[in-house]
């Protein structure tokens, strides 16, 4: 028999605000930008790329010269002349022989440069010529057997630097085009700066966004956009002017020409051409509030760090950006926003200052920051930081710096299994609304399957009901180009001319597109109780290993802590991981010491590192490579001890502390286990200690708020389990009357089930209507199910009293 369970919600109860609460995180990893959202068709229109960028990269990546016929023709990177110091390269291409036309000719991203029948597209250069040239110059957009499919003729009349721009219409719709630059006659042509864009952008926008990424974001309907990054913020040197620097936003304002072209720390070439004016642009185009993220001089990545003497340039970067952002056109920078064509202010609201940072320098120097705008700036919301993980040492220091700082809000990441989604779905049940609020600034269960949108909506529930506490959240990373992959999951895929959304991005949009205002208080009864995983110690094989390092393991011991019984699982045993193992893809080496069933144990040894970048390895728990636990001490940038579950081959790190395996030096490692508690030492020292939660399924996870324009009451529903809820659901505190009610729900996918290019919506979530008689109705919540129930016009709603939402 179907066991239907009850959802009451109370109408005038109502509960926190939902604010800002679900937002995008837009970072040019992924060739987000450059390559992606950013119309530029062409590739290294400066010629700035260089090996800074990456070792293959050079003045001329993406483009090849062109000497056609007997054509034959000299082509130069020269930097003797340029349009600018800040764009010191440019191409001269000087005629040998004519032939039946000579010069150069651009590659685009992935298959080439995309164009569609019918459609314009806007040429641009920077050129100048010597005295004994003076034939005009032909732009083509070819496919790539020669065909023409788009041309224009243009004249280069000056041995100064000007600007020549031509519109272009296609022929015909084909994705590996080359943009082909040609010319006769005699001398030397120079060019700087060659740009192509579709004249069709995002709201028609020059220099402007792709319109079918745009488009995707715009419809999730954000409240709010953290940028630029991201590692990208930070992880650079402490000179603007250096190729490598931090992220200085002063840098991307202004003429495109002027622009430096920056590295990225993930491995290519920014040129700025989406700068802060068009990210502020982007925002108040698809209504999203603005949050920048700034540096604040310190590099944890290579422990750069400004002397707290000179970190006035940096403070003065964040009061000139909230004046840029914010200050009329009669303060210097608002004067500067308004020159460039954006007299109204854009309202910012938020500050980030640092990106996920760990270790003191960061702090030391938040808190200037920190004293600096809320003197100038007081109802200015600043974004503190709490490190790359969910728990441990640095997130415990971030969070200690925002209470003693009154941060407003600190930004937490975490990218983990789905398991540990589902089993930390009440983690913020217990925050305070006194404490600074909870800014989720990355998130993501490692993987685009149903299964992970999935486990994300539940969490998201999670997040809405404890809105006392969460103020803002956002998934990460936002886009990934398919052909140049940072990192993955990520919310949209695309490629040079397709793009389509995962099924994380469906649960995204349901949620932002149904947010609410306000927090309805919902009671759950009579549902049956999902079983609960029994609380099974931690048992299974034990192994050590390394990671690009030469290491000794010694004396090492297993001990059941309940009889007091040793057993020896390894005298010496030397482990070594060269290039050579990691060519064959064996990245990490594993010594495999025994198992044990033991629930109250530990593993203790001596470890010494002889080589190598990062630290040890001890694995427990282990039931194969792909599920298992693992403590590393000296992970990552050999900076972290982290105690680590992998389920599926998808890891999360339960806790973190700052820890550097130093070479020659002998440390004595200890890992404690007691049922699913882990705790960690070394040379007798206390490190760190965490609990592996085992996923709980709530029988359902829901909210409910109301959005006040429209007075309709939202209810949000996952049902993450095998079979289908059944549900009684009845509104309290308004008319007893027949409702409209739209059902938008994401169900019957199989959960190992993605969107692809091939199949761009597979996973979609359809809508229905349906009526709730005297406000009240059935609905069959099926397995596996995303559910949004917008039930229309709910008159009569008054301010109630505060509550927080009840749980089953
Ligand atoms: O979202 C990808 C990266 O993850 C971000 O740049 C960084 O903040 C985090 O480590």
């Amino acid at each position: 028999m179907t066991v239907r369970g009850k959802l009451t919600i109370h109408t005038k109860a109502r509960g926190a605000e939902l604010g800002d609460l679900y937002g995008i995180f837009f970072e040019d990893l992924n060739h987000a930008a450059d390559g992606g959202l950013y119309a530029e068709l062409v590739q290294n229109r400066s010629f700035e790329f260089d090996p800074i960028d990456r070792a293959d990269y050079h003045a001329l990546t993406a483009w090849e010269k062109v000497e056609r016929g007997d054509g034959i023709a000299e082509l130069r990177i020269e930097t003797a002349h340029p349009i600018h110091p800040r764009n010191e390269h440019y191409a001269g291409i000087t005629i040998i022989s004519e032939g039946a036309g000579v010069g150069i000719m651009n590659r685009g991203f992935n298959t080439g440069i995309p164009i569609k029948r019918g459609e314009k597209y806007v040429f641009s250069m920077y050129a100048r010529r010597d005295a004994s040239y003076d034939e005009p110059v032909l732009v083509a957009i070819e496919s790539l057997d020669g065909t023409v499919q788009a041309q224009a003729s243009i004249m280069v009349t000056s041995a100064e630097w000007s600007n020549y721009d031509a519109e272009l219409t296609s022929d015909a719709t084909d994705n590996s085009c080359r943009l082909v630059i040609t010319t006769k006659g005699r001398g030397t042509l120079y060019l700087d700066m060659v740009s192509l864009f579709p004249v069709h952008t995002f709201c028609n926008r020059p220099n402007g966004l792709r319109e079918d990424i745009a488009l995707m974001i715009a419809e999730l309907k954000p409240k709010f956009m953290r940028f630029p990054g991201g590692c990208l913020v930070h992880d650079g040197s402490l000179n603007p002017d250096d190729r490598d620097s931090m992220y200085r936003w002063k840098n991307t304002i202004g003429d495109l020409a002027q622009r430096p072209a920056r590295r990225s720390n993930w491995g290519y070439n920014q040129t700025l051409g989406l700068g802060y004016l068009e990210y502020f642009q982007f925002c108040e185009d698809i209504g999203a509030k603005p949050i920048p993220v700034l540096p604040a001089g310190y590099d944890p990545h290579h422990k750069r760090i400004v002397p707290i003497e000179e970190l006035q340039p940096w403070i003065d970067d964040a009061l000139n950006l909230i004046e840029f952002a914010n200050g009329d056109s009669t303060t210097p920078w608002g004067a500067i926003r308004s020159k460039l064509g954006h007299p109204e202010p854009f309202g910012m609201t938020y500050i980030g200052i640092g990106n996920e940072e760990v270790d003191e320098p960061f702090f030391e120097r938040y808190t200037y920051f920190h004293r600096a705008i809320k003197e100038a700036y007081p109802d200015i919301k600043i974004i503190n930081s709490s490190g790359p993980f969910a728990a441990g040492g640095e997130y415990d220091r971030g969070w200690k710096s925002a209470r003693e700082n009154r941060s407003d809000l600190v930004d937490e990441h975490y990218y983990m299994s789905p398991e540990w989604f589902l089993a930390h779905h009440r983690r913020y049940d217990s925050f305070s609304a006194d404490d600074p609020k909870v800014f989720l600034g990355e998130y993501a269960s490692c993987g685009n399957t149903y299964y992970n949108a999935l486990a994300e909506a539940a969490y998201m529930t999670g997040l809405e009901r404890n809105a006392h506490a969460v103020k803002l959240a956002c998934y990460a990373p936002l886009l990934c180009n398919a052909d140049y992959v940072n990192w993955k999951p990520d919310l949209i895929w695309f490629n040079n001319h397709a793009v389509y959304g995962t099924a994380n991005y469906y649960v995204q949009k349901m949620f932002m597109n149904n947010q609410g205002d306000r927090l309805l208080q919902i009671e759950a009864e009579g549902f049956k109780q999902a079983e609960l995983q029994p609380d099974t110690p931690i048992t299974g094989g034990i192994a050590v290993g390394c990671d690009g390092c030469k290491i000794t393991y010694s004396e090492i011991r297993l001990t059941n802590l309940a009889s007091g019984e040793i057993r020896t699982l390894g005298d010496r045993i030397e482990l070594s991981d060269s290039e050579v193992d990691r060519a064959d893809g064996t990245s990490v080496r594993i010594a495999e010491l025994g198992h044990t069933d033991w629930t109250h144990y530990s593993i203790t040894m001596n470890a010494k590192k002889h080589s190598g970048s990062k630290g040890f390895i001890v694995y427990f728990g282990r039931k194969d490579d792909s599920n298992q636990l693992f403590w590393e001490a000296g992970g990552w940038q050999n900076q972290d001890s982290m105690i680590q579950s992998r389920i599926n081959g998808r890891n999360s790190v339960l806790t973190q502390r700052l820890f550097e395996a130093e070479v020659g030096v002998e440390y004595e490692l200890a890992l404690e286990v007691e049922g699913r508690r882990i705790r960690v030492s070394i040379n007798g020292e206390f490190v760190s200690e965490t609990v592996d939660l085992l996923p709980v399924i709530e029988p359902l996870y829901f909210t409910s708020s109301i959005e006040e324009a429209t007075g309709d009451v939202i209810v949000k529903a996952v049902n993450v389990q095998d079979t289908n809820v059944a549900a009684h659901i009845e509104l309290t505190g308004t008319a007893k009357r027949q409702r409209e009610v739209e059902v938008i729900e994401m169900s019957g996918y199989e959960l190992h089930e993605e969107n692809s290019f091939a199949t761009p919506e597979r996973i979609l979530p359809r809508n229905k209507m349906m009526t709730a008689i005297d406000s009240e109705f059935d609905y069959d919540f099926p397995k596996h199910s995303i559910t949004v129930l917008r039930i229309k016009s709910c008159e009569s709603v008054q301010e109630g009293t505060e509550s927080r939402q009840t749980l089953l």
